[in-house]
């Protein structure tokens, strides 16, 4: 059985941490869109983990796991990543695989990423985690970007000097662009002077990196292929969410890939019809991080300070995993959710942080917007209208008692099991996880 995991809402839903539980159930791991913008986090045996990278089935012993073709991976934080992964005794070599169809994100697309953010007027910021993901999605479609198997060949330091002096031209006119304060842009790994990167600098950086992860990059098409052919089970990852994907998300503030299931065929070379079973990941209540539309907010660092969502925010941790920036909480919203199970086809939806909402004495639910005064219950395309929209709420009572220490969905508190049916039943799909906490042991398995 192959199964796509995919985020329904703005990211950080706990993919990683449902990845990490569903890897028991499959021989491969593979994630398939998307880059070190993402930080999953998966929490066993006492050890907390965040992965950017690499797919979060890596802690499994025997697992092999892909970095696909429509990752865009970033070499230096990919041999971090590894690093990191050694050091906690978790030896990625012999497992781990990177398509050599896998575009790059280099320091050069990162200085770009800050430079085309610092030409943004306010209000038109995206916030973007500053990874250099949009400047390496544009430079594949571009077909300016180098791939992993680039990486193999000879004349790959030449290209990577190339694509330096290319960039050079366009930050000079990004620096005569840029509306914020600040007149320098920062990449860590790398100076950069006056808007300008040193092309042996960089060169000599990719040398090493090159040596470092040639024995990673493989064509994966085929081993995925075998794989299926001999009856193996391929679990896709998804990073980000359905809301921030570049076609069906809060366009223009979204990220530059597919996160919705469709992008998983696209990502890996695996075809549609060798998807069986998909499942779509989403928490109890709403966050974002980074700018655009959110209808439900009711808390964020900078004005918004309402009482429950700062409730959420502390209970759930709400920060970035690897950017550290608070994230933006509200209330569930089911217009959202009906949203992402169309698009993604969630055949089952995995449930996470329902132990964050133990405190509420009341809970709303958003079920329908209003739209400049008449009511729908469909995701408007535009983000200016859905910047307009006035959420319409359901409110249902809260349990106000502990639900991480249950081990069986039969004892739930009959209000948590109330509010757990009316969401399944606003969003379509049926409930294959429910997850009352950050460590793998928090998890009931119903369908899944
Ligand atoms: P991802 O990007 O979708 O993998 O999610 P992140 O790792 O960025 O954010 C999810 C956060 O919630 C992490 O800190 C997880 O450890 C934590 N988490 C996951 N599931 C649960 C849960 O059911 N309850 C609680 N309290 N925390 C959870
Ligand atoms: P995971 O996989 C939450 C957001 C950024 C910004 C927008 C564009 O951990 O769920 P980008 O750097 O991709 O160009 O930024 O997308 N964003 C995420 N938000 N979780 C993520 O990943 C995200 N990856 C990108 O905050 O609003
Ligand atoms: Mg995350």
């Amino acid at each position: 059985m192959n199964t796509v995991l995919i985020g329904s809402q703005w990211g950080d839903e706990g993919k990683g941490k449902i990845i990490d539980v569903l890897t028991d159930k499959a021989d491969f791991v593979v994630r398939y869109q998307g880059g070190s913008n993402a930080g999953h986090t998966v929490i066993a045996e006492g050890k907390k983990r965040v992965l950017r990278l690499i797919p979060s089935g890596i802690l499994h012993e025997g697992k092999t796991c892909i970095i696909g073709n429509g990752v865009v991976m970033n070499p230096l934080d990919l041999i971090e990543e590894i690093e990191g992964m050694r050091a906690t005794g978790v030896e990625p070599k012999g497992r781990l695989f990177i398509s050599t169809r896998t575009q790059m994100v280099m320091l050069y697309h990162r200085a770009l990423d800050k430079a085309e953010e610092a030409a943004r007027a306010k209000g038109k910021k995206i916030g973007t985690t500053g990874r250099g993901i949009g400047p390496a999605y544009a430079a594949k479609v571009s077909r300016t970007g180098l791939r992993c198997g680039d990486m193999l060949a000879a004349n790959f330091l030449e290209k990577v000097r190339e694509q330096v002096e290319e960039t050079n031209r366009r930050l000079k006119m990004l620096k005569a662009e840029r509306v914020d304060e600040g007149d320098q842009i920062e990449v860590p790994g790398c100076t950069i002077k006056d808007y300008q990167m040193d092309a042996d600098e960089i060169v000599a950086i990719y040398k090493v990196a090159q040596e470092k992860l040639s024995p990673y990059i493989k064509d994966t098409v085929p081993m995925l292929h075998k794989a299926k052919a001999e009856g193996k089970s391929i679990l896709m990852e998804g990073a980000q969410g359905t809301m921030l994907d570049i076609d069906f998300g809060t366009y223009p503030f979204v990220t530059s890939s597919n996160p919705t299931s469709g992008g998983a065929c696209i990502g890996s070379g695996l075809s549609p019809r060798d998807i069986d079973c998909v499942v779509g990941v989403i928490k109890a209540y709403t966050t974002r991080v980074g700018e655009g539309p959110f209808p439900t907010e009711l808390y964020n660092a900078v004005d918004m300070m309402d009482e429950d969502g700062k409730t959420m925010a502390e209970r759930g941790h709400e920060f970035g995993a690897v950017t550290k920036r608070p994230r933006r909480t509200g209330w569930y919203d089911a217009v959202i959710a009906r949203y992402a199970q169309q698009i993604n086809g969630v055949d089952y939806w995995a449930l996470t942080k329902l132990d964050v909402m133990d405190v509420f004495e009341k809970i709303k639910i958003c079920v329908a917007y209003e739209l400049d005064g008449e009511r729908i219950d469909y995701m408007p395309t535009s983000a200016d209208e859905l910047a307009r929209v006035k959420p319409i709420y359901e409110e249902m009572d809260g349990w106000m008692c502990e639900t991480s220490n249950i081990t069986r969905i039969e004892d739930l508190p009959p209000k948590a099991k109330a509010y757990v049916d009316r969401l399944v039943e606003l969003s379509g799909g049926k409930l294959g996880i429910l997850s009352i906490g950050p460590a793998r042991e928090s998890t009931l398995r119903i369908a899944l």
